[in-house]
């Protein structure tokens, strides 16, 4: 009794608690299996460029592949990404998409259609991804209309000379002034200084390429000091 008394009034917040979840960016199922088998992924984000890099393409390939991701990451999201640019066409696919697995999270981009339709699945309790944001202003709209992820592409910022993490930034001071419940999920991430960089403000998530997330394990001192453990054990070995 008196141990979770002690708990309830001490344990830190439930911020404290949050990590930030790690998504792999590709629709490469190789990948995901191997990004997956690490144990520290969190979801899976797709777009319809990854998907034709893949060569999958008709619309049953497309489900089945959405489907055999959400297989191999049986706890994580995958956003699913509509191709419809109007209210009505947005709605219907994002409803196929949705029926197809729990998981599914229908990637919605930000434009004025898409705001409609981010509203109408969030009346319908249905999990929606913004995307292709690339303002604070963008950000605001889709949380209002109850985006449950937003997803500000900061490489492609920084591709055109503005820093895309200065935007993540902004987006978590507004969210936190108003206690938005979207969650900023960082996109266009290129390599392991943005993950570092999005982890220091906050970011909720981050989509990124595998090579990105193995990078973060690198540091030459690491590899230095464990040649020598091994050398210096098999060394005692052979003597004793
Ligand atoms: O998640 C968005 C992402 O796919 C865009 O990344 O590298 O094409 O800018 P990139």
């Amino acid at each position: 009794m008196y141990p979770f008394i002690a708990w309830v009034i001490f344990a830190p917040n439930q911020t404290n608690l949050n990590y930030m979840k790690f998504f792999i960016d590709t629709a490469n199922l190789d990948q995901i299996r191997e990004a997956n088998a690490l144990g520290v992924l969190d979801g899976v984000t797709t777009n319809p460029s990854l998907m034709a890099k893949e060569g999958i393409t008709g619309k049953d390939n497309v489900m089945k592949h959405y489907k055999a991701i959400c297989d191999i990451v049986v706890e994580g999201d995958v956003s699913a990404e509509v191709i419809a640019t109007d209210y009505e066409g947005m709605v219907s696919e994002g409803l196929e998409l949705a029926e197809l697995h729990p998981n599914i999270v229908v990637k919605i981009p930000m434009i004025v259609d898409g705001i409609k339709a981010l509203k109408y699945f969030s009346d319908k309790g249905i999990r929606t991804n913004c995307t292709l944001v690339f303002s604070a202003g963008q950000a605001l709209l889709a949380a209002k209309a109850g985006a449950s992820y937003v997803s500000p592409f900061i490489g492609r910022l920084d591709d055109v000379s503005t820093d895309g993490l200065d935007l993540i930034e902004q987006i978590r001071v507004i969210y936190d002034n108003y206690g938005f419940d979207t969650e900023i999920l960082a996109a266009s991430v290129r390599h392991p200084m943005h993950i570092i960089k999005c982890a220091e403000i906050g970011a909720d998530v981050m989509t990124g390429p595998l090579s990105a997330m193995l990078a973060l394990a690198k540091h030459p001192l690491t590899d230095i000091g464990l040649a020598q453990f091994l050398a210096d054990h098999k060394k005692a070995s052979a003597n004793g």
